[in-house]
C-alpha cells in the first residue's frame, strides 16, 4: 500500500488542503496549526498552534458504499480504540464524537470531493480549559484529562488504525457491533435531537447496518442521518 504523509506548519484546514491539491489516495496531511479549522454542521474547530492533532486522510471514494455515514462510524471506532490504548474510558457519541468523562475530546469530519473521500480528525491534546471555553458542549483535552501520551507515536498509531478500519469498512468487514460497544447511546437511551427545525427528545432504539441512528417518538420510528442533526445525551 502506498501512503504519503505530509506535515504542514500552518494551513487553513487540512480537509480543504486535500480538496485543493491534486494528491493521490492514500495521502495523509497533518498541520501544527489551522487558521480555519472546520467542524461539523458549519461550525469552526478550535485549532491553535501546537495544541491539537489536526489530521486529514484522502481516500478513493469507495464505489460500493451507499453513503459515507458508515465511514464516519468506523473511523470513530478506529480513533476511540487508539485512544483507549493510552487509557480506558474513551466512548463515542453517535455519529462520531469521541468523549472522555462525558466531554468531547475529538471530532471527525468526513467530506466527499468528486471521487475522493476526505476524512478529517481533530483531537484536543494540550488545550487548556480556557482555550476550550468557546465550545457549545463540554469539552476536554488529553492534558486536562491527565492522560499521558507522546504526540508522534499517537499520530502514527492513529494513521495505522484509521487506514485499517477504512479498508475493513470498504471490504464489508466492519461490524456495527464494534461501534455499539463503544457507544454512549444505548437502546432505550433518551436523547435530544437538534435539527434546523428545533429540539426534540426521542428514545434511541439502535443503530442499523448503514450507520443510521434509529429513534422512536410517540410510536413513530425514524432513521436519522448524521449530517443533518446533532444529538445531546
Ligand atoms: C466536529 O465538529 O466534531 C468535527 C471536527 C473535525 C476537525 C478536524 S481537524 C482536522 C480536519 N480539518 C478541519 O478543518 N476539520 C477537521
Amino acid at each position: 500500500m502506498n501512503i504519503k504523509i505530509i506535515s504542514l506548519e500552518t494551513v487553513d484546514s487540512t480537509n480543504e488542503y486535500l480538496k485543493r491539491e491534486n494528491h493521490k489516495p492514500i495521502t495523509v496531511v497533518t498541520a501544527n496549526h489551522q487558521t480555519g479549522g472546520k467542524g461539523r454542521r458549519g461550525k469552526r474547530w478550535i485549532s491553535p498552534p501546537g495544541k491539537g492533532l489536526y489530521i486529514s486522510f484522502l481516500f478513493k471514494k469507495p464505489e460500493l458504499l451507499s453513503n459515507i455515514q458508515i465511514i464516519s462510524l468506523s473511523t470513530a471506532v478506529a480513533v476511540a480504540k487508539t485512544l483507549n490504548v493510552l487509557k480506558e474510558g474513551f466512548t463515542i457519541k453517535w455519529p462520531n464524537d469521541i468523549l472522555f468523562d462525558g466531554k468531547k475530546l475529538c471530532g471527525i469530519l468526513p467530506e466527499l470531493s468528486g471521487n475522493r473521500l476526505i476524512v478529517g480528525i481533530g483531537i484536543n491534546l494540550f488545550h487548556s480549559k480556557e482555550e476550550l471555553k468557546g465550545t457549545e458542549y463540554p469539552a476536554t483535552s488529553l492534558k486536562i484529562s491527565g492522560i499521558k501520551f507522546e504526540k508522534d507515536k499517537l499520530t502514527l498509531n492513529l494513521i495505522e488504525s484509521v487506514i485499517n478500519y477504512f479498508e475493513r469498512t470498504v471490504n464489508g468487514e466492519f461490524e456495527i457491533e464494534e461501534f455499539e460497544k463503544l457507544s454512549v447511546i444505548k437502546p432505550g437511551s433518551r436523547i435530544t435531537v437538534k435539527r434546523n427545525s428545533g429540539l426534540e427528545t426521542v428514545t434511541a432504539l439502535g443503530i442499523d447496518r448503514e450507520g443510521y441512528l434509529i429513534v422512536e417518538k410517540d410510536g413513530k420510528v425514524e432513521r436519522l442521518f448524521s449530517a443533518e442533526i446533532s444529538v445531546r445525551i
